[in-house]
């Protein structure tokens, strides 16, 4: 399988002007790397804007319906048309700042896949969680929770994204991420992926070392060289 790295530029850039020329440097600092899938997640509103035949293209989240009545939301369906082949769900961000609860993000998650939408989910413990000795039991129940009623997991990507590892410059140590990979490589037969202050520094250890199948990048996703030296070391 291709590895996969997948940039989540979250809320940011603040203007179709900068946000084109973020994806044109990205394009263009990605444009020879084979043997890595590379995914950008811009916010929603740009999405029709971007566009390269070496890049594939996100969402950031979505709705559970495919329309309706229901302000300020997007569906899968959308996004499929927009020319998204991937979307990010159950983001710690949105667990914690928007209160997405798992049923929440399950419901999602089926409306995704439905729609033949990949589904990146993400999952993590938080530092206190970490420090109480939950990590697994978090994670198996976050797990089970936003897969629930999903007999194949086919089209899903798990993210594990340690909630105190990202955006702060603190990623996981090599070691410790190996080992809940081990874990949930025991609980789920499909490709999982690393996120969580990775930089070009470090993001070749999560592939080599550890042994995920990716990386979901944020702050460095918005430094065209920096994403592409990510890029470039694990190809
Ligand atoms: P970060 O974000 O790389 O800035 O830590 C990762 C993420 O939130 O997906």
């Amino acid at each position: 399988m291709n590895k996969l790295v997948i940039a989540n530029w979250k809320c940011n850039p603040t203007t179709l002007k900068e946000a084109k020329k973020l994806f044109k440097s990205i394009v263009k600092e990605t444009k020879d790397t084979k043997n890595t899938e590379v995914v950008i997640c811009p916010p929603a509103i740009y999405l029709l804007s971007l566009k390269d035949k070496n890049i594939k293209m996100g969402g950031q989240d979505c709705f559970w319906e495919e329309r309706g009545a229901y302000t300020g939301e997007i569906s899968p369906k959308m996004l499929k048309d927009a020319g998204c082949s991937y979307v990010i769900l159950g983001h710690s961000e949105r667990r914690k700042i928007l209160d997405e609860t798992d049923e929440v993000i399950n419901k999602k998650i089926k409306a995704a896949l439905a729609v033949g939408l990949t589904v990146v989910f993400c999952i993590g413990e938080t530092v206190a969680e970490r420090m109480t000795g939950q990590t697994e039991q978090i994670l198996e129940n976050k797990l089970r929770a936003g897969l629930n009623g999903i007999i194949n997991p086919q089209g899903v990507i798990i993210a594990y994204e340690p909630v105190w590892a990202i955006g702060n410059g603190n990623p996981c140590d090599i070691g410790s991420s190996r080992e809940t990979l081990e874990f949930l490589r025991e609980k789920i037969n499909t490709p999982i992926i690393y996120g969580g202050s990775v930089d070009s520094q470090c993001a070749i250890s999560y592939i080599n070392e550890a042994g995920f199948d990716g990386l979901l990048v944020g702050a460095a996703s918005l430094l065209p060289e920096e994403f592409g030296m990510i890029v470039k070391t694990i190809s």
